[in-house]
C-alpha cells in the first residue's frame, strides 16, 4: 500500500468481530489522523467565524481558510486562487454551474451534452435546465468496452457535462479530447471531477476545462467541503444563487449589490474548520504525490481485475485496459443480489459498495439492477482483495456453488434501445 494503514484510526478496527477491509473508498475515503487533528486543532486553537471579525482569532482563521484556497488551487494546477469557490459538495457545485451559469445561458434549441455513465449528481441537475429552458439533452454513448463515444458536437451544443472517471465502471474519459472538440463548436466543459481529482493529477490549465467540481470527503478532507473551480471570467459574469450575509457589498432596505468572486456565491457562515482540515488532507497527499497515487491505484485495481478474472466466476463491468481505468472494480456474482453478497461480505468484516452506485440509468445499459463495487485508495493493497476474493467461499457455502464461466466485460447485451433516454422523465 502506498499509505501506511496505521495513519488511519479507522483501519486499525474490528468490524463483525474481523479486523477491517475497507473498499468503498469511492463513496468516502477514510481519514488520517493528521487531517482528524486539523479538524480538531481548529476548533481547539482557532475557532472563530471568517471574513467577520475584528479581532485576532477570527484574521487568523480567515487566513488558514484563505490559505486553503490557495492551496487548493495549486493542487489543481489553477493561476488564481479567485477561482476557487468552497461549497458543501461536488453535487452543489455543479448545482452552482446549472442554476447560475446554464439557466442564464441556455435557451430552445441549445444541446446540453452529458455521457450515459453520469452520476445523478452530473445528470440530474442538467435534466432541471433542460426542463426550464427547453435545450435538448443529449448523451455520449456507452461502448462495448467501457469507454465513451464521443459522438459529434454542432454549434449549437453549448455544454459538455461529463465525468473525469466513472464511479461505477472506473472508465477515464479523455476530457482533454473532449475539451478540443467542445471547443471547437464554442461549447464550454464542465468536468465533474469527483472521481478523478482524488485519483490522478488533475491540472486544470492543461485539460483547458471550463469547470471543475470535486469533494474533499472523496480524497482523504473531511465531509461539508467540495470544490467549484471556474475560469474566472465565467465566475465573474455568474449571479449567485445563495443570498445573504457574507456575499454582498451593500445592502439598503431595498436591494443590495454583491461582492466580489469567489465569496459573492458563499453565502453564509464557511465550514471553516474542514475547509482547514481539507488543506491537510491536500498536503498529506501531495507529499506522497498523485502520480504515485494514480500508479497505485493502477496497480492494486488491476490486480483485482486480475484476479477476478482468473477465478471465472464473476461477471465484470468497464474497461479491461488499467490505463484507461480508476480505482473502482464492479461486479456481479452469478445471479445472488449484490446486496446479499454486501452483507455476507460485510460478516467478513469487508465493506463494499452494492446498489446503481446513483446510476440508474447506467444500470439500465448494462442490464442489471445493481452491481457489487469495490473501490480502493492509498491505504489499500493486494492482501485486501486477497481477503475479498477469499470472502467468496462463504457467498457459496450460504448460496452454494456459483458456476464458471459467466464472466463477460461487454456491455452491450443488456441494452434496451432507449431505455436509457432520460430528458422529461420522471416528471
Ligand atoms: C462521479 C461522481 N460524481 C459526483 C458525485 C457526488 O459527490 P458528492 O456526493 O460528494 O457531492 C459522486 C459521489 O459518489 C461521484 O462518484
Amino acid at each position: 500500500m502506498l499509505a501506511a494503514k496505521a495513519d488511519f484510526p479507522l483501519l486499525g478496527t474490528t468490524m463483525r468481530g474481523r479486523s477491517l477491509v475497507y473498499l468503498d473508498s469511492a463513496a468516502t475515503t477514510q481519514k488520517p489522523r493528521a487531517v482528524i487533528e486539523a479538524l480538531t486543532r481548529a476548533y481547539e486553537c482557532g475557532n472563530a467565524n471568517v471574513h467577520r471579525g475584528a479581532y485576532e482569532l477570527s484574521e487568523r482563521a480567515t487566513a488558514l481558510y484563505e490559505e486553503t484556497r490557495e492551496r487548493v488551487a495549486r493542487f489543481v494546477g489553477a493561476g488564481d486562487p479567485r477561482e476557487i469557490v468552497f461549497t458543501r459538495n461536488a453535487t452543489e457545485a455543479i448545482n452552482l454551474v446549472a442554476r447560475s451559469w446554464a439557466l442564464a445561458t441556455l435557451k430552445q434549441g441549445d444541446e446540453l451534452i452529458v455521457s450515459e455513465i453520469e452520476h445523478h449528481s452530473n445528470l440530474v441537475p442538467w435534466q432541471e435546465v433542460a426542463r426550464i429552458t427547453g435545450a435538448r439533452l443529449s448523451h455520449l454513448e456507452l461502448r462495448p468496452d467501457g469507454t465513451l463515444d464521443l459522438g459529434a458536437m454542432t454549434s449549437r451544443t453549448k455544454l459538455v457535462a461529463v465525468t473525469g472517471a466513472s464511479n461505477v465502471l472506473g472508465t477515464i474519459v479523455p476530457v482533454r479530447r473532449l475539451v478540443g472538440m467542445a471547443h471547437a463548436v464554442g461549447a464550454l466543459v464542465l468536468v465533474d471531477g469527483a472521481q478523478m481529482v482524488p485519483q490522478m493529477p488533475v491540472n486544470v490549465t492543461e485539460l483547458g476545462c471550463d469547470f471543475l467540481a470535486f469533494s474533499s470527503h472523496k480524497m482523504l478532507g473531511p465531509t461539508g467541503v467540495g470544490v467549484l473551480w471556474a475560469r474566472r471570467e465565467l465566475l465573474e459574469a455568474m449571479e449567485p444563487i445563495v443570498f445573504g450575509g457574507g456575499m454582498i457589498r451593500e445592502v439598503w432596505r431595498g436591494g443590495s449589490s454583491f461582492g466580489e468572486v469567489p465569496w459573492r456565491f458563499e453565502a453564509g457562515t464557511s465550514s471553516y474548520a474542514e475547509v482547514v482540515a481539507f488543506g491537510e488532507a491536500l498536503r498529506y497527499l501531495g507529499t506522497i504525490g498523485m502520480a504515485a497515487v494514480r500508479e497505485h491505484e493502477k496497480t492494486v485495481a488491476g490486480y483485482a481485475l486480475g484476479r477476478l478474472l482468473d477465478d471465472g466466476r464473476f461477471e465484470l463491468y468497464g474497461p479491461l485496459d488499467p490505463e484507461i481505468r480508476a480505482g473502482v472494480v464492479s461486479f456481479n456474482f452469478g445471479a445472488i443480489h449484490p446486496h446479499d453478497v454486501a452483507t455476507i461480505l460485510d460478516g467478513e468484516g469487508i465493506a463494499v459498495r452494492a446498489g446503481h452506485h446513483c446510476c440508474m440509468p447506467l444500470m439500465r445499459k448494462l442490464g442489471v439492477a445493481a452491481t457489487v463495487r469495490a473501490s480502493v485508495y492509498v491505504y489499500n493493497g493486494q492482501e485486501d482483495i486477497d481477503r475479498l476474493l477469499s470472502a467468496f467461499g462463504q457467498v457459496e457455502r450460504i448460496f452454494g456453488k456459483q458456476r464458471r464461466g459467466a464472466c463477460r466485460t461487454d456491455l452491450s447485451s443488456g441494452l434496451a434501445p432507449g431505455s436509457i433516454e432520460v430528458a422529461g422523465q420522471g416528471r
